[in-house]
């Protein structure tokens, strides 16, 4: 190693490729050493305030000691078997306490690795259900603009960007409709009908109420009921992507929840380890586990992971199980969503916020920024450089702002991150933006 290499950033910067970075033009990046709570501690123990949950994972806080004490236990028991063949007790109970929490039509759990792995297996399991079923249904819908994951069948659903320009030619051809966002209900359900009359379609993927990463929109349950209750009347299959959604970040368990249609696949990662560690899960219902419940070998389910249903992984999330059992959690998820609310009144209020969202935990805006919105315009990065000089974690999307912390943060750490952007709409309104 070269000796001159001293710092951990630099160190990090001579051996690293970082997810989502242009490796050349970014800054080094910020170690952290421990986390505690929604505090993240930096080589100089300065406290960041993590009020994006580390990119929607965490869910309890940091290093939460009930999480960090059941992962030591099981790590002493059983780490690893094979899945095939084999099972353990921490992947029972988890399959039957998530069917307890799940939607009452979802009957089986399938373990994969993250999110993205997650909605693949969702996406086999709609295919491969029409094809033992002997009906030729090919088309999967998904909604403009939506983010479901990096590996292929996760992009191919997943809106045609810049993120996925190079890869266009090897994806799959999905229809887009347009999402039902406010003003636009009307064009998203005739493009889902004029598509569902093709008699094609084995499914609609969508993420409930919120698209992510496609910028924290947000669209009315009861826009997306009318494309459910289209899918339905058809027969496609609905698959809820609630990897970002699910496990309470909506005000209910699962977005899912505030719907009276009922998904036939979910996906769920993220906070499912209580954002602890990789995993994810496919869950569906028993018609379509039936399809693949077969003498026939070739109706087999075809895919797995070597580390599918790792017992570290479930034992985590278990132990995140229990913390939604408390009643502290809920509490504080409906504080954050009472506190979000106050600031969204006075927001409302000032020149430069545009399209003031709010769902649950999640409150996002858009700064005015006259034509340029893209992900990759300029204030996206003012906005960060003056966040995190201010040790607070706000990674915009674009000229999208929006705070989605863990449950646990206090009100003094909300108002900080608030102040923090009342500052940063100040700082812009003296750059005059718009
Ligand atoms: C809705 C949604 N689906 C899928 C994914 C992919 O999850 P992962 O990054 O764990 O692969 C994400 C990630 O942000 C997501 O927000």
């Amino acid at each position: 190693m070269n000796k001159n290499i001293k710092s951990l950033a630099e160190r990090d910067q001579a051996v690293i490729w970082h997810p989502f970075t242009q490796m050349k033009t970014a800054s080094p990046p910020i170690p952290f050493v421990r986390g505690e709570a929604a505090l993240l501690f930096d080589e100089n123990d300065e406290a960041y305030i993590d009020a994006i949950a580390s990119w929607w994972m965490n869910t309890h806080g940091h290093a939460h000691p009930h999480i960090a004490e059941c992962l030591s236990k099981q790590a002493m028991q059983l780490e690893h078997a094979i899945f095939a063949d084999f099972t353990h007790p921490p992947a029972i109970e988890l399959a039957e306490r998530l069917i307890d929490k799940l939607p009452d039509n979802q009957a089986r759990v399938f373990f994969s690795d993250n999110g993205s792995t997650s909605v693949e297996v969702g996406l086999k399991m709609c295919f491969q259900y029409w094809y033992n079923s002997g009906q030729k249904r090919t088309k999967i819908i998904a909604l403009e603009g939506a983010y479901h994951g990096d590996t292929f069948g996760a992009m191919s659903v997943g809106a045609r960007n810049a993120f996925s320009a190079p890869f266009a030619p090897f994806l799959f051809d999905v229809s887009f409709i347009p999402a039902p966002l406010p003003g636009q209900e009307k064009d998203s359900i005739e493009a889902l009908k004029k598509e569902l009359k093709t008699g094609n379609v084995a499914g609609l993927i969508v993420e409930p109420l919120v698209q992510g990463a496609g910028g924290m929109l947000m669209y009315r349950k009861e826009a997306l009921e009318q494309l459910y209750t289209a899918c339905k009347e058809h027969k496609a299959l609905i698959i809820a992507d609630e990897v970002m959604v699910g496990f309470g970040r909506t005000g209910r368990f699962f977005a899912s929840e505030h719907m009276k249609t009922k998904p036939d696949i979910m996906c769920l990662s993220k906070g499912l380890t209580g954002g602890t560690m990789a995993f994810g899960v496919t869950t569906c219902t028993a018609q379509i586990f039936d399809a693949f419940y077969s003498d026939d070998k070739m109706k087999t389910l075809f895919h797995g992971h070597s580390c599918t249903g790792n017992p570290l992984a479930c034992s985590v999330a278990l132990a995140s199980l229990d913390l939604f059992e408390q009643q502290a959690t809920w509490d504080n998820i409906a504080r954050i969503e009472q506190r979000h609310h106050s600031f969204a009144d006075e927001l409302m209020e000032h020149d430069l916020v545009e399209n003031l969202r709010r769902c649950g935990v999640i409150l996002a805006f858009d700064i005015a920024t006259g034509n340029d919105t893209s992900y990759f315009n300029n204030v996206r990065d003012k906005i960060w450089e003056f966040v995190i000089e201010r040790k607070v974690i706000l990674r915009p999307l674009g000229n999208t702002v929006y705070i989605l912390p863990p449950y646990c943060i206090t009100d003094e750490q909300l108002d900080k991150v608030y102040q923090v952007i009342r500052e940063l709409l100040a700082f812009f309104q003296g750059q005059n933006p718009v």
